[in-house]
């Protein structure tokens, strides 16, 4: 049985941390759960990430629900007896215009894939409005501020929370969220000491993603963990240069192929091990 939305609440009470970790497809999906992940983001970063756009702008609502649907599939064939929860953005313009589509994107959302949560992001009041008449109509929600990519050409991907004004405004809007019923929300690159104060302050957890280690859980897009992607944000480090190494050890095959009308007595070549 995946987590529920409430379990990542539990873990807050019992001071455990939670961990969030993007997946795009059945291959991300299996990895991430096979490495222990409370919940599985189906995030909106893979318009960038997997479909090479240069922001989260132009992903669809029908691309998120076929890469979701997948994600689910690699997860419940990963067949850990620990089933994340799995939660999926609701894209740009999604969820903007009205309550109405709001409700009618996030719906189809639990209709058309396994996923039992929605992210969105920002806390103005038409957000909140949005919020509200979503978790009205039970649909669980996480709620995402600080740097958030679908605002990039007001925001850029600047630190968000520099001045007293503008701590002041991400506080309020925390509370705002949390008010407004949402079961957790991410703080995009904010300062840490923000952040920590957030937790102390809000009972839903919140989930950090540059937002230093005062936390109750992180969120990390998985391909920049493992150095995948050519755009490393600057507050997500990978673990391992994936790129490098996947790359290295492909050339690697490459190098060793021989055609099969090659000459039996080619002239010894450096690489050539097989022929
Ligand atoms: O789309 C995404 O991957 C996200 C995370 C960075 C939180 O929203």
């Amino acid at each position: 049985m995946p987590l529920r939305p409430a379990d990542l609440a539990s873990r807050k009470q019992a001071g455990l941390p939670i961990s969030v970790l993007t997946a795009w497809d059945a291959i991300s999906a299996a990895v991430v759960t096979e490495a222990g992940a409370d919940a599985i983001l189906v995030g909106d970063s893979l318009a960038m990430v997997v479909l090479g756009h240069s922001t989260t702008l132009p992903v669809t609502l029908d691309e998120m629900l076929h890469h979701c649907r997948a994600a689910a599939r690699g997860m419940a064939a990963a067949a850990q007896a620990h089933q994340p929860l799995l939660i999926c953005d609701l894209p740009f313009l999604s969820y903007q215009c009205s309550p109405d589509e709001a409700v009618a994107a996030a719906g189809r959302v639990l209709k058309e894939t396994p996923a039992a949560a929605v992210k969105l992001e920002g806390a103005e009041p038409e957000t909140l409005a949005v919020i509200d008449r979503l978790v009205r109509s039970g649909i669980p929600v996480m709620g995402h501020i600080g740097l958030t990519p679908q605002s990039v050409h007001q925001l850029g991907y600047r630190r968000q929370g520099n001045s007293t004004a503008s701590q002041e405004a991400l506080k309020r809007q925390a509370l705002a969220l949390e008010q407004v019923g949402c079961f957790a929300v991410v703080l995009e690159h904010i300062p840490s000491e923000l952040a920590g104060e957030l937790q102390q302050s809000l009972a839903i957890p919140v989930i950090g993603i540059g937002a230093g280690e005062r936390c109750d859980g992180q969120v990390r897009v998985t391909a920049d963990l493992l150095g995948l992607t050519s755009r490393q944000p600057p507050f997500s480090p990978p673990l391992i240069q994936g790129r490098a190494l996947g790359a290295e050890a492909l050339r690697g095959w490459i190098g060793g192929l021989c055609h099969p009308t090659a000459p039996a007595t080619k002239p010894a070549a450096p690489a050539a091990p097989h022929c």
